[in-house]
């Protein structure tokens, strides 16, 4: 088949077991991405692609603060699509919101959305062997997967 038209790039930060670069790894192969860690991320790289994705863990209710910055730091976007990840030791989908309104506040359109449960020994949770063991696991990989396939499908 043809090359893939749509340049794609998927943005992550993952600090804590490493859960949410698994997702991104799955994502970036079906997208054929570029994965980049966002500590080697500059705001200028955006610029040449059509679709981003970010994906973050949760820490404290929230996508990791340099993320955060990165996006505070980004100039309003014009014609680009975003999409976003997280995974979080209870797994909630609305975790994703702020990263959503975030992006739109830059002008991304936001094209989709995943969310996982990841292994989190954060805290008093440590004490009792972690909660979300084993997570995220090859159905959330297989999920992960399909997510990244419908998105290609649009575009
Ligand atoms: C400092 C810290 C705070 C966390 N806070 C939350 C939280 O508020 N809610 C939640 O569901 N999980 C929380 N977690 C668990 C992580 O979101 C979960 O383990 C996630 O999969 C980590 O992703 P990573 O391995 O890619 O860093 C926290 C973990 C850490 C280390």
């Amino acid at each position: 088949m043809g090359e893939n038209l749509v340049k794609t790039l998927i943005i992550y930060k993952s600090v804590h077991h490493g859960n949410t670069l698994k997702i991104a790894k799955v994502m970036a192969d079906v997208l054929e991405a570029e994965l980049m860690d966002l500590k080697d991320a500059s705001v200028n790289f955006i610029e040449e692609y059509d679709l981003i994705g970010f994906g973050s863990g949760i820490y404290k209710a929230r996508p990791h603060k340099e993320l955060i910055k990165f996006i505070d730091d980004l100039n309003k976007v014009k014609s680009k699509k975003a999409f976003v990840f997280t995974t979080s030791g209870i797994g909630y989908s609305r975790y994703n919101s702020f990263l959503k309104n975030k992006l739109s506040e830059k002008y991304f359109e936001i094209v989709g959305e995943f969310s996982c449960k990841g292994f989190d020994t954060w805290g008093p949770f440590k004490y009792i062997g972690g909660i979300s063991k084993g997570k995220p696991d090859k159905d959330d990989l297989k999920n992960a997967e399909n997510f990244a396939n419908d998105l290609k499908k649009k575009f």
